[in-house]
């Protein structure tokens, strides 16, 4: 290879890593060490979607810790079950056109073709389950139980943080 060519080349893999190395920062800046292998064993798409959540609440001034490790965990519980891109859609779809139908299709162990049905309404608590055993504290683990349920505001601070996460997931 020439040298022009060698240069190139790492001009291109230096623009491709930065993206990672930027990730992984944040992972190491935002999870204390023992949460950070929970996060890892995530999907390139949840982990994706994860840092989304975190640079959306970064942008916005977020700073307390327990809401940005939300942002990188909420769909840890989705560890149990993985879904396809495909299972995914389906999902978003019979929400939407048919939620008392995909609320019913919940219930029951994930296999079959109700598995995505039942990983998106439990992988909150399976998420809870995952973090409360690798010794995230109660107030992380409450967020990442509460990230789905809908409740009336109370003005708590926990309750703002919830808010936060759930926009800031609804986002991307
Ligand atoms: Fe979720
Ligand atoms: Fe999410």
């Amino acid at each position: 290879m020439t040298r022009t060519g060698y240069r190139a080349t790492q001009f291109v893999q230096a623009l491709l890593a930065q993206p990672a190395a930027e990730d992984a920062r944040l992972v190491a800046d935002y999870l204390p060490p023992a949460l950070r292998p929970r996060f890892d064993g995530m999907s390139r798409a949840e982990q994706s979607h994860s840092l989304s959540v975190l640079r959306t609440l970064l942008r916005q001034g977020q700073t307390d810790p327990d809401l940005l490790a939300a942002a990188l965990l909420h769909d840890v519980g989705k560890t149990r079950a993985p879904l396809r891109l495909l299972d995914r859609v389906l999902v978003v779809l019979a929400q939407r056109v048919a939620p008392g139908a995909a609320q019913a299709w919940s219930n029951g162990a994930p296999r079959g073709w109700k598995r995505p049905f039942v990983v998106a309404a439990r992988h909150t608590e399976w998420g809870a389950e995952i973090l409360e055993q690798a010794g995230a504290s109660p107030r992380l683990v409450g967020l990442v139980r509460q990230h789905h349920a809908s409740f009336p505001p109370c003005g708590a601070e926990v309750d703002r943080m919830l808010v936060a996460l759930q926009t800031a997931d609804g986002s991307h």
